[in-house]
């Protein structure tokens, strides 16, 4: 134990690895696209964190700032989460892709979907995740998420959508992800949407129970 009155190096606290990935991650080469990223966008969470939300891949917010989540998608996401009364903080939040892709559309960084080529390369970090975080329920937020969570390049989300499966010994409940609340073509399908990612966040938590 700590004697009265040593001093508490508060880097090395702060250095506490609830982010287990990150110098290592940044460093990942297994395909290209750290080259026009600003750094990798490990998780973040509890590793004791029943659910575990994966995304698709940072955006120009999280590319900036290391964090998962933290742009317009995550406010959508963030306004979910509270409606389905599941806290953010006891969530462990991610992405199948961890370095932005991305193309130049006149001053704006545009977000690209990844290939599965990419996809599959970074898998091992998402399987990494999974042993530590062991998360009884998998909220796959989009199709890259779910073909990554599958390890199937061919899923599609239209046979599972919100409707909760088993794979490899969890939950895998499907939603759409919120970037796609924000870009839908019409007011009715926006809407939708979002119904049906708080529905899936409602159905992750009651599986958790
Ligand atoms: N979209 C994602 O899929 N992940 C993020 O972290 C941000 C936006």
């Amino acid at each position: 134990g700590r004697r009265k009155g040593t001093m508490i190096p508060v880097t090395a606290e702060r250095a506490q690895p609830q982010r287990e990935q990150s110098a290592t991650l940044d460093q990942c080469r297994r395909c290209d696209l750290w080259r026009n990223a600003t750094q990798a966008v490990p998780g973040v969470g509890p590793n004791t964190a029943r659910i575990m939300l994966v995304g698709e891949q940072p955006g120009d917010q999280e590319d900036l700032q290391g964090l998962p989540f933290v742009g317009p998608a995550g406010a959508v996401l963030e306004r979910a989460l509270a409606e389905a009364g599941v806290e953010r903080k006891a969530v462990y939040l991610t992405n199948a892709v961890k370095h932005f892709k991305w193309e130049l559309r006149g001053k704006r960084r545009l977000h690209k979907t990844p290939a599965q080529s990419e996809i599959a390369a970074c898998h091992l970090w998402l399987e990494e995740e999974l042993e530590r975080v062991k998360p009884q329920v998998i909220v796959a937020l989009g199709s890259t998420a779910l073909k990554s969570v599958l390890k199937n390049g061919s899923a599609t989300m239209k046979d599972v959508m919100a409707a909760p499966f088993e794979h490899e010994g969890r939950w895998v409940v499907t939603v759409y992800h919120p970037s796609y609340v924000l870009r839908a073509p019409d007011q009715e399908t926006r809407r939708q949407a979002y119904d049906v990612i708080v529905d899936g966040l409602r159905q992750a938590l009651k599986l958790t129970a």
